[in-house]
């Protein structure tokens, strides 16, 4: 397995700096990006897709998330985050849930327009979660 490096976590971040800009976003004008680092050490980038049914809009982790799972991926080790604030913004509630039933250990780095970043991990985002263990 890929061994989760600086090197591999700047990777990460690029790849959801660079897929921001296929947002399609045109309700909220909010371009986020995502990129997890699977399994196999394949990274996979995804955008917010908006809807003019708002309630359908899917977030950027989710996207990105999706078209690992797709491509046959089971684990995500990481997740990077680009909005296009000055602060680093955190994924959703039901991102979060996501993110977990892949990777309930996973780093989420969150980075934005300025120098600020935040770097977690998902169980301290979303601690006690409900998830495949509990279907057992
Ligand atoms: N959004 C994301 O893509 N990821 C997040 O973590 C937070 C919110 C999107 C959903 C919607 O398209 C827009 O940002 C405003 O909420």
């Amino acid at each position: 397995m890929t061994p989760l490096t600086a090197a591999t976590l700047r990777r990460l971040e690029k790849s959801a700096r660079v897929a921001a800009r296929a947002s399609y976003s045109p309700y909220s004008k909010f371009a986020v990006g995502a990129a997890v680092l699977a399994g196999s050490g394949k990274i996979y980038a995804g955008c917010n897709v908006e809807n003019a049914s708002y309630g359908l809009c899917n977030c950027a982790e989710r996207t990105a998330i999706f078209s690992a799972v797709a491509a046959g991926e089971k684990k995500i080790r990481a997740v990077a985050v680009f909005t296009p604030t000055p602060e680093p913004t955190m994924p959703c509630g039901a991102c979060r849930q996501v993110i977990n039933e892949f990777g309930p250990s996973a780093t989420i780095t969150s980075v934005c327009a300025s120098p600020r970043r935040i770097e977690t991990k998902l169980d301290a985002l979303l601690p006690a979660a409900f998830g495949p263990k509990d279907l057992r």
